[in-house]
């Protein structure tokens, strides 16, 4: 708790300055580029929010008192001013903070837990940036959660691969099942069945076996993978799972 408070007084302190525009501290040249290209808010931006800020500003939690989640709270000014200058990317506080630039200020705050902890990448800071420079349109509305196209080859073979196949692949066959081709999972195994019925995300079991919820199979350690590659492989099942 103590840690916290320390930071948020750096925090506000700091950027209030800036906004302030007294001798600017933050060093601007450190900023990555933005990307030299026009951005879609949809396909681009919003994803960056939804995977890196929203579980700890949107709706089930709003740190900091701030919100990302919709157009409304996104733009309205905290104790600096406004965090999303439209047009101006390079003294926008979102940019700053998000590139590591103030102090003790890093968003995603830096923490021992794997995945929304990790920093944005200097592409995805390029993309937020140009999205700024191009005016930080929002479309009025909900949102439409825009979900990547999901690959066999890249995406899925990969992650099962290594995950899977030492026990299910070339050298052994548990259960007589496969997953080192798309028609070997779609065949299934001796005691299942076929685990992936495409389209139909309720039908499928192997979903249920990687969230940890099929209570029947030995070690369920080495049948549990993470959230994120569980939502990668419901979307595919979704896509049809080509
Ligand atoms: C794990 C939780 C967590 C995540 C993820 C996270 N934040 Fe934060 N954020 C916080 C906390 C905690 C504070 C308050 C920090 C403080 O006051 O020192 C904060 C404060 C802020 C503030 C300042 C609000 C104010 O009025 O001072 C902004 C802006 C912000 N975050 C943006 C982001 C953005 C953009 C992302 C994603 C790139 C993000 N945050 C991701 C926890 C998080
Ligand atoms: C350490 C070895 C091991 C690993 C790794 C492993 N499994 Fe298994 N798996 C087993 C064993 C043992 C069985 C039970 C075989 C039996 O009943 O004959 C099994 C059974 C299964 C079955 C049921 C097959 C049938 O009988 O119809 C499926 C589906 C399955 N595993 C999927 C997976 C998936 C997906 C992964 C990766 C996320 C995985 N397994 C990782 C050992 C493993």
């Amino acid at each position: 708790m103590k840690r916290i408070r320390i930071k948020r007084s750096w925090f506000l302190a700091v950027s209030a300055w800036a906004i302030a525009a007294f001798a600017a501290p933050l060093d601007l040249g450190k900023l990555p580029l933005p990307v030299p290209r026009k951005v879609d808010f949809e396909k681009e931006v919003y994803p960056i929010f939804s995977e890196k800020c929203i579980s700890c500003h949107g709706p089930k939690k709003q740190k900091g008192k701030y919100r990302i989640d919709t157009k409304e709270e996104a733009f309205k000014p905290g104790a600096g001013g406004s965090f999303i200058l439209p047009g101006n990317s390079e003294k926008s506080s979102l940019i700053h903070i998000v590139a590591g630039l103030i102090e003790e200020g890093l968003m995603p705050p830096p923490s021992e837990k794997k995945g929304e902890s990790e920093p944005l990448s200097k592409e995805q800071i390029g993309i937020l940036r140009s999205w700024i420079d191009q005016g930080a349109v929002w479309p009025d509305g909900p949102i439409k959660e825009y979900v990547k196209k999901i690959t066999f080859k890249e995406d899925v073979l990969p992650l099962l691969v290594s995950a899977c196949a030492s026990c299910h692949g070339a050298t052994a066959q548990e259960g007589d099942f496969r997953v080192d081709s798309r028609d070997a999972i779609l065949a299934g195994g001796k005691a299942y069945g076929k685990v992936i019925q495409p389209g139909n995300v309720e039908k499928s079991t192997l979903l249920l076996i990687v969230a940890g919820k099929d209570e029947d199979l030995p070690q369920p350690e080495k049948h549990t993978l993470r959230p994120k590659e569980v939502e990668l492989l419901k979307n595919w099942v979704q896509q049809g799972a080509e």
